[in-house]
């Protein structure tokens, strides 16, 4: 790639075009478990947060009516409103009073004369907030433009009980943690465990233990772990197919004249991949940039199964990553705990068994802030990262172009948006297709929560 594309695809702060495009997603700003005074005592009676996305300074609260989202810096003469002053139906600026509501209308200036009509000339920009599945999400497009619907995906439509949602910050830029994401080599390498743990120990929520779970389907009778199937056949067969949403990556792994393994993930534009977890649950998780060197990933856990033990997930996750601000304890600052010991014996990379989300993380952030994407050589594995670039070198085009952003942005397209499916088993090497269409459908028709939403759905 050439340092002027690299550039293209990498910076996202106001005025650039890859900035534009991403802007025409509903993305993720917070938590809504960081406005929980049990978990950050500070929005006790202040449910007040300043946030930064793609290089732009930002104030996040509620009000008794929903929630706001306001340029920080006041249009009075710029103080902080990240230090405003909460009240019941909007932020007041501490510094000469003035007053907006959660749709940046200015309600008060109280120092003005009694009288005084210059509220109806001042608005702070805001922009629109929706929260769904435990998230609160933004959409960050241009001014007075309508923001697409928000997609139906299975993540999104499943009830409190059975999602969970969580976030982390890497140091580093949008991009590469999409691509380490997307990558379906990876997991023969870099999750790999040179010993396999019995089944029988893993528990369905235990943290960072994605590929200690059970592939769906048996060989001999026997189930295996994903990660002895990533070990033992790390040369995936990778293809892809084009989907309203992005891609749906394919890996074949035959591992018998009469067996294939079989691992259905999906991508979906612009910065969101789709994967399971376990036979019922998958993981939805988005990456959305904080500035050009900073990104945020935000996992939804979803059920199709049983309802989850947020608590319990919470808690795992928080043993790694430290609130209020979700920093990973591990990083560059500490070789993200490596040991070598642990890489001869034990790990392929050496980070720890109990936290795979640090193995991506180590990836992600030893390529430095911004990867140098002219010194890379793509292999034959790559050809997932190089169809997504080029779906996200034309969406920049289109966009700078006056089109409508792809995928999940593009309001033609929202019907379209359901799923994602996915899977991981061992398949009959000669009905891999339909076998894991049946298996994606049984899924879905189990998921208690899925049937009463089709059931509703239902003309009356
Ligand atoms: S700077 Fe905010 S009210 Fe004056
Ligand atoms: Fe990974």
């Amino acid at each position: 790639m050439r340092q002027e594309q690299n550039d293209l695809v990498t910076r996202v702060g106001p005025g650039t075009a890859c900035g534009a495009l991403l802007r025409s997603y509903w993305q993720p700003a917070a938590l809504v478990d960081e406005f929980d005074p049990v978990l950050d005592p500070r929005m006790a009676g202040r449910p007040v947060k300043a946030v930064r996305l793609f290089g732009m300074d930002l104030v996040l609260f509620r009000t008794a009516g929903g929630w706001g989202l306001l340029d920080r810096a006041c249009p009075h003469r710029g103080a902080d409103l990240a230090f405003g002053r909460a009240e019941a139906d909007g932020l007041r600026c501490p510094f000469h009073g003035w007053k907006f509501d959660a749709a940046g209308a200015c309600l008060e200036t109280p120092a003005e004369p009694q009288g005084s009509r210059l509220c109806e000339r001042i608005r702070q920009r805001s922009y629109p907030v929706l929260e769904r599945s435990g998230v609160l999400f933004a959409w960050l497009g241009e001014e007075d433009t309508a923001p697409p619907p928000f997609p139906e995906f299975d993540c999104f439509v499943a009830p409190a009980t059975h999602s969970f949602a969580f976030k982390g910050l890497w140091h580093a830029n949008w991009l590469q943690a999409f691509e380490v994401g997307i990558d379906p080599a990876h997991p023969s390498f870099l999750h790999r465990y040179l010993q396999d743990e019995p089944l029988e120990n893993i528990g369905e929520n235990a943290a960072g233990k994605q590929f200690r779970s059970a592939s769906a389907g048996a060989v001999e009778g026997e189930q295996w772990p994903m990660t002895r199937i990533m070990r033992e056949f790390p040369r995936p067969e990778i293809s892809f197919e084009t989907k309203p949403w992005g891609l749906q990556l394919t890996s074949l792994r035959p591992m018998t004249a009469e067996l294939t393994h079989v691992r259905v993930t999906n991508a979906v534009f612009p910065a969101t991949f789709v994967i399971p977890l376990s036979e019922t649950l998958t993981i939805t998780q988005m990456h959305v940039p904080v500035d050009d060197t900073h990104t945020y990933w935000y996992s939804f856990f979803t059920s199709f199964a049983g309802p989850l033990d947020r608590e319990a997930m919470r808690g795992q996750r928080r043993q790694f990553i430290d609130l209020p601000d979700y920093v990973p304890r591990s990083g560059r600052h500490n070789a993200w705990g490596f040991d070598p010991k642990e890489q001869l014996a034990r790990t392929y990379l050496g980070m720890g068994e109990e936290d795979i989300n640090l193995h991506d993380q180590w990836a992600v952030e030893s390529m430095g802030p911004i990867q140098d994407r002219t010194r890379e050589h793509l292999d034959t594995t790559d050809k997932v990262i190089m169809a997504n670039r080029r779906m996200l070198i034309k969406a920049i085009d289109g966009v700078k172009a006056g089109a409508t952003a792809p995928g999940v942005a593009d309001p033609a397209q929202g019907d379209a948006m359901l799923g994602p499916d996915t899977v991981d088993g061992v398949a009959p090497a000669g009905e891999w297709q339909q076998w894991w269409v049946r298996q994606a459908q049984a899924k879905r028709a189990a998921a208690p929560w899925l049937a009463r939403k089709l059931s509703r759905a239902e003309p009356a």
